[in-house]
């Protein structure tokens, strides 16, 4: 069902059959994470807090959650919840690192991320924590997430930072409607920030009836635009 493509920077992406879409740009895969995801997310300005929490909305290969691992502030903790209702086979997973021209630093952590089963969290390296649930997004609640934080002596309001990797709005409409979006925003705390490489206009304007700040950036390569909202 998933076929593997190299792209432009020596990384490689997967191919989806059935949506006809690529889990990343074709343009370079490793660059876009590292564009929309860290550059625009996690370093787009400084979170003034000891722990910050990361919701990521479509886990896929595990390429933005181990660039997390890399990036992550020396001084902070990290709680990084994971969405991904259709997960790789292990085994497929762990090989479509093995093709990177240059694989990502932290990718020794890819068994342990691919092991939690989203009961609670896993310390996968010192201050980085990591749970993965596979259900839709659209079956997410602040309720769920206060349930998993509740046996973590940390303090939670909501998702400090949103990475939302769902598939184009034209394969996948149901990810970028209002209802969706909603759901995710009421699960976001107080000056968090939602990120993605897409720009589209309808998405934008959802966000912003929202109440989300849309700032549009210069997108990774092939890409003239992505989205910044601030919450
Ligand atoms: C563009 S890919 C994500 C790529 C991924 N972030 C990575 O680094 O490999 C979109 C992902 O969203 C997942 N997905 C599909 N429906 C979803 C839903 N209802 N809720 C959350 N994720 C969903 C897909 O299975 C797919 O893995």
């Amino acid at each position: 069902m998933h076929q593997l493509i190299k792209t432009n920077d020596g990384s490689f992406t997967l191919y989806n059959e059935v949506l006809d879409e690529t889990y990343h740009s074709v343009n370079g895969a490793l660059t876009e994470s590292l564009h929309v995801f860290i550059k625009n997310g996690l370093m787009y300005r400084p979170f003034e807090k000891n722990e910050i929490h990361i919701l990521e909305v479509g886990f896929g290969t595990g390429l933005n959650a181990l660039l997390t691992l890399e990036h992550k502030p020396i001084d902070q903790k990290i709680f990084y919840t994971a969405v991904e209702p259709y997960p790789l086979k292990t085994e497929d997973n762990i090989a479509y690192f093995e093709h990177f021209e240059t694989a990502p630093k932290k990718l020794s952590a890819l068994a342990s991320l691919l092991q939690n089963d989203g009961s609670n969290f896993t310390e996968i390296e010192s201050g980085f924590y990591f749970s993965l649930l596979t259900q839709k997004i659209q079956s997410l609640k602040m309720a769920d997430h206060l349930l998993r934080y509740s046996e973590l002596a940390v303090f939670f309001e909501g998702f400090d930072l949103v990475y939302f990797d769902a598939f184009a709005p034209q394969k996948q409409s149901e990810m970028w409607n209002l209802e969706t979006l909603s759901s995710i925003s009421e699960q976001m705390s107080k000056k968090s920030l939602l990120t993605s490489y897409c720009a589209q206009g309808q998405f934008k304007r959802h966000l912003k009836s929202l109440g989300f700040n849309v700032i549009g950036i210069e997108g990774p390569p092939g890409k003239r635009e992505m989205t910044v909202a601030l919450f």
